[in-house]
């Protein structure tokens, strides 16, 4: 019998900056209530003009090497989900092997799939390992991104930035079980041409697309059993936060088709659900890295056996609905120092002082 494979550390990194979107609201002229309430979001993370993305990654990954008990030799293969690449051929990869000194017998590569591409690469590393090409080694995985769109566009609140790496082996904080449920489906919801700076959005189709997966993965996953009952299995829901209400809406959406009532929906909602975005909400969207960040939030004090479920979806589109069961080092949650250093560190700044950083991107 093959053995369970899984997450064996976790390293979070937030960058130093962020701007409160009520601040960003007053520099557009726009109700702030919008923003807060109307999508459920809260600050923005923001890059400094010497932090990229391969600096945001690194650290990430540092930091997930850190508190794990084995070497780079360890390593057999490193993969970086993002879509905030530095060059159209060489991966992101490359320039974390080259700080880590990661060389030789180690398959180095970056997945792009939207905010898809973070899960895409876990994905990999854990069917990897199940089908023996690991054999001792163990996977270094790291979903970052920073996350920007042209000034005044409508998804300028939902900007934001951050990187989570993940050692996938030994589940020691959790196994993430072999059967996944995918869904995909050709369309431009949103997207970025080559030479294009920010992303074209068509908002309305991309919130439908969204739904129509969660929808999808979840009917593969319940395979006809009741709902409530599937769901009751879970300590924890996450889902890809764009911003909050999307995971909202989507949750309202799916539980509506079921016939649940509203009052019943709010409740799994609030204790499932909305915890887990506790750092989606100091960071923004960090695309590839948003899902993982609300999944490392769940995790944290999670008793051995107790279950999460995770919800990818990268426009373009492509979805997929993991599950996990936690591990022994979950319960202490050791990766929550990295991201409460980070956000005790970082600095607020002020509409000016944005308006100045986004004429230097
Ligand atoms: N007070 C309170 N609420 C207000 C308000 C006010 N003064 N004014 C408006 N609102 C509410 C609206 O009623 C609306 O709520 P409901 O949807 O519940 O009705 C909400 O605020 C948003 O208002 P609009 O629909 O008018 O917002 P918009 O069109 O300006 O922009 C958006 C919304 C299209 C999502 C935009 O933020 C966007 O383009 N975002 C980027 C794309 C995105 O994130 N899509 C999500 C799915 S795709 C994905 O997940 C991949 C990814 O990461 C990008």
């Amino acid at each position: 019998m093959k053995s369970a494979v899984g997450i064996s550390s976790i390293g979070v990194h937030v960058p130093e900056m962020y701007i409160s979107v009520e601040e960003l609201a007053r520099l557009r002229q726009v109700d702030p209530a919008k923003y807060v309430t109307g999508l459920g979001c809260n600050k923005i993370a923001l890059c400094s003009s010497k932090d990229d993305i391969a600096e945001l990654a690194l650290e990430a990954a540092k930091r997930a090497l850190s508190r794990w008990d084995g070497n780079i030799s360890d390593i057999g293969l490193l993969a970086v989900g993002t879509e905030s690449g530095l060059d159209m051929s060489r991966p992101l990869s490359a320039w974390i092997a080259e700080k880590l000194n990661l060389q030789g017998n180690v398959r180095s590569y970056e997945v792009k799939h939207a905010c898809y591409g973070g899960t895409l690469a876990t994905r990999q590393a854990v069917e990897w390992k199940l089908a023996g090409m690991g054999k001792n080694k163990v996977a270094l995985i790291i979903a970052a991104d920073i996350s920007l769109y042209a000034e005044g566009d409508p998804g300028e609140p939902t900007e934001g930035a951050g990187a989570i790496a993940l050692i996938i082996g030994e589940p020691r904080i959790a196994q993430i079980d072999p059967m996944s449920f995918p869904y995909s489906k050709p369309v431009f919801d949103f997207w970025r041409p080559i030479g294009q700076q920010f992303p074209s959005v068509q908002g309305g189709l991309s919130l439908e697309c969204y739904i129509e997966a969660v929808k999808s993965c979840f009917a593969d996953l319940t395979a006809g059993r009741n709902l409530e009952q599937v769901l009751n299995q879970f300590n924890a829901m996450c889902f890809h936060t764009p911003f909050a209400k999307m995971v909202k809406k989507a949750f309202f959406a799916l539980c509506h088709e079921h016939g649940w009532d509203d009052a019943l929906i709010e409740k799994i909602y609030q204790q499932k659900i909305d915890p887990t975005m506790e750092w989606n909400r100091e960071t923004g969207n960090s695309y590839t890295a948003s899902l993982w960040m609300a999944v490392a939030r769940a995790l944290c004090g999670l008793a051995i056996g107790e279950r999460v479920a995770a919800f990818s979806y990268g426009s373009g589109c492509g979805a997929e609905l993991l599950t996990l069961q936690a591990g022994p080092d979950a319960l202490q949650g050791a990766w929550r120092e990295d991201i409460l250093r980070d956000l005790a560190s970082r600095r607020e700044i002020n509409a000016e002082d944005y308006k100045k950083l986004r004429a230097r991107v």
